[in-house]
């Protein structure tokens, strides 16, 4: 069995302008099939070959001899949770459910967008801004270098934000925290976060 890169679940000019076209050719269709073919490539000399992107990434956290399996297989998992969380939503309300769980942990709506725009701008270098759920179903937030995620730390992914600048340099050059709150206000499928909170 090999990966393959899905069709993104909407199109190139879709999130226009908040993520560009251009950006989305680059990053969907050079980084991210990049990582795809990487993997594939590792995986043919590696006893994980045919194991599930899951119980791989859990196999080679944190193991410096499998460090770029590891790489390649939770960037193919990071991105895909990540385009399947974009949506175009400026118009849409945020679910009951979404609102319930994030006042309960962290104060009020206000104080968790605050938080994950600050956390995402803290992030040094190349990394990941998360929302997760632990074990007890709590919800927090979590700043990962490189392709670090909630799944290797044995948490559940609720909602990702790529923050590695292939994210957004063509469209925000240098302003990370730019692109950090139009992305937190425009870009995030709360729908999917509904069901992701839920499940
Ligand atoms: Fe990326």
């Amino acid at each position: 069995m090999t990966f393959k890169l899905d069709n993104l679940p909407f199109a190139l000019d879709a999130l226009n302008p908040f993520m560009s076209s251009e950006t989305l050719e680059y990053h969907y269709g050079k980084h991210h099939q990049a990582y795809v073919t990487n993997l594939n490539n590792l995986l043919e000399t590696s006893t994980l070959k045919g194991e599930t992107l899951e119980n791989i990434i859990k196999a080679t956290y944190d193991k410096k001899d499998s460090a770029p399996i590891f790489n390649n297989a939770a960037q193919h998992f990071n991105h895909i949770e990540f385009w399947n969380s974009l949506k175009k939503n400026s118009d849409s309300k945020i679910p009951e459910a979404v609102n319930t769980a994030i006042v309960k942990d962290f104060g009020s709506f206000d104080a968790f967008k605050e938080q994950m725009i600050k956390m995402g701008t803290g992030i040094f270098g190349s990394g990941w801004l998360w929302l997760a759920k632990d074990n007890n179903d709590k919800l927090e937030i979590l700043q990962s270098p490189n392709g670090v995620n909630p799944l290797a730390l044995g948490k559940k992914t609720i909602l990702g934000c790529d923050v590695w600048e292939h994210s957004y340099y063509i469209d925000y050059r240098n302003k990370r925290p730019d692109y950090l709150k139009a992305w937190f206000e425009n870009l995030i499928n709360w729908e999917y976060v509904e069901h992701k909170i839920k499940s």
